[in-house]
C-alpha cells in the first residue's frame, strides 16, 4: 500500500478518508503488520466490517458512514438522475454487516436523514461532510469522556480493561482507553491489565499495541486471571466500553465483560463503562432484548491460525454479553456521568439537548 502522509499507521489514524476513498488500518493484522486496506465501494466497506478489518462499536459506525459516501458516488456516477435506489440497497447491506453495536445503525440513520434533505444534484459533498462530522464528533466525545472518566479516579491505581475500547475501536482517542489515557496523563494510572480477549485477541493484539504507542504501562493477561488479580489487591477500577446500552442501563459489551463485573462487585473493585450517547438505545428496554452476534465455531476452535480443538467438536461463539445495570457503578458519556444507572437516569440524560 502506498505510504502517503495520510496513511500513517497509528491507533488515532485507523479510519482515513484519502484521495476520494476509504482506507482502514487492517486490525486483523495488528500488531505484526501495519497495513491499510482500501475500500472503494459500499460493498467492500460492508465486507471489511463483517470481516473485522475494522471493529469496535463507534468505529464501525464511522466506517459505515463513509461507506454511504462511496455508495452515493458510485450510483450518482452510474445513474445521475436515479441514484437513490442503489444507495438505499447499500444502506441495507451496511446495516447487515454486524448486528449488535447500535452505533452502526445510529450512524446509518444520520446519513439517511442527511440524504432526505439533500438540496444539491450531486449528493457526495453533503454526505462526505456528514460522515466527517460523525467522525469528528466521535473523537470529541471520547476526549470529553476521557476528562469526565479520569476525574472519577480519585487515587492512583492499576486498572483492568477488556477487549479493545481504544482509538482503534472508535473515530480516535478511545472510550475506555480514552479514560485511561486522560487518567494516565493526570498521574492516576499505574498499570493497565489488558485481558487478552479470546478468541479475537483484541486485548493482546490491539489494546496492548495501542497503550504501548501512548507509553502507558500495560500487562496482557489471559481472560481467566482477573479474579486472582483482583483478590491480590491494587486494582481500583475495571474500565470497559460498550456496544449497546439498553434504556434501563444494562450494558452489552465484549463477551467476558459480565464475568468481570461480577468479579469486580465481589472484590469491591469499581466498574466503569465509557460510551458515547450514540451507544445508548432507548428502543431496547433491557439488555436481554439486544441481539447478540454469534460468529463461527472455527474462531474458538483455533488460536493464532492453528486448530486447537478436535475434529467435529461443537463450539459456541457468542461475541457479546450483557452486564445488568446493578453491577455497573458508573456510565461515562460525553453528556455527563451516570452513577448506578437506571431507566430514569438514562432517560433524563438522553432528554438533554
Ligand atoms: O467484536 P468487536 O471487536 O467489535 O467488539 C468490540 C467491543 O466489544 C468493544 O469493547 C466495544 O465496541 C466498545 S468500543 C469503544
Amino acid at each position: 500500500m502506498e505510504t502517503s502522509a495520510s496513511l500513517v499507521a497509528h491507533p488515532d489514524n485507523a479510519i482515513v478518508w484519502h484521495d476520494d476513498n476509504l482506507f482502514l488500518l487492517d486490525q486483523r493484522a495488528l500488531p505484526a503488520e501495519t497495513r491499510f486496506l482500501l475500500c472503494a465501494s459500499a460493498a467492500e466497506t460492508a465486507r471489511a466490517i463483517k470481516d473485522m478489518v475494522v471493529r469496535g462499536a463507534p468505529a464501525i459506525g464511522v466506517t459505515a458512514a463513509y461507506g454511504v459516501v462511496l455508495s452515493a458516488r458510485d450510483h450518482f456516477q452510474q445513474e445521475p438522475t436515479n441514484w437513490r435506489a442503489g444507495v438505499d440497497q447499500d444502506l441495507e447491506l451496511l446495516a447487515a454487516a454486524r448486528p449488535t453495536a447500535i452505533n452502526l445503525f445510529w450512524a446509518l440513520e444520520r446519513m439517511r436523514r442527511r440524504l432526505a434533505v439533500l438540496d444539491q444534484l450531486d449528493p457526495v459533498p453533503a454526505l462526505l461532510t456528514e460522515a466527517q462530522r460523525i467522525h469528528r464528533d466521535d473523537v470529541a466525545a471520547n476526549q470529553r469522556m476521557g476528562e469526565l472518566g479520569a476525574a472519577l479516579i480519585e487515587t492512583p491505581t492499576d486498572v483492568i480493561t477488556h477487549c479493545n475500547a481504544g482509538a482503534l475501536a472508535t473515530g480516535g482517542y478511545g472510550t475506555a482507553l480514552g479514560v485511561v489515557r486522560s487518567a494516565h496523563a493526570a498521574g492516576k494510572i499505574g498499570r493497565v491489565y489488558a485481558d487478552e480477549t479470546r478468541p479475537w485477541l483484541q486485548g493482546s493484539r490491539l489494546t496492548a499495541w495501542e497503550l504501548q504507542q501512548s507509553d502507558i504501562p500495560v500487562t496482557v493477561q489471559a481472560d481467566n486471571v482477573a479474579a486472582s488479580l483482583m483478590a491480590r489487591g491494587g486494582i481500583g477500577w475495571v474500565i470497559v466500553g460498550s456496544d449497546r446500552i439498553a434504556a434501563n442501563g444494562d450494558v452489552c459489551n465484549k463477551i467476558g465483560t459480565y464475568m468481570l463485573a461480577v468479579l469486580a462487585r465481589h472484590h469491591g473493585v469499581r466498574f466503569m463503562v465509557a460510551a458515547p450517547t450514540s451507544t445508548i438505545d432507548l428502543k431496547v428496554g433491557q439488555g436481554a432484548d439486544i441481539p447478540i452476534e454469534e460468529r463461527g465455531a472455527d474462531e474458538v476452535l483455533s488460536c493464532g491460525g492453528n486448530r486447537v480443538g478436535p475434529d467435529a467438536v461443537e463450539a459456541h461463539n457468542p461475541v457479546f454479553d450483557v452486564t445488568p445495570a446493578e453491577l455497573v457503578d458508573v456510565i461515562v458519556t460525553e453528556r455527563g456521568v451516570i452513577e448506578q444507572p437506571d431507566a430514569d437516569k438514562i432517560g433524563a440524560l438522553m432528554a438533554e439537548v
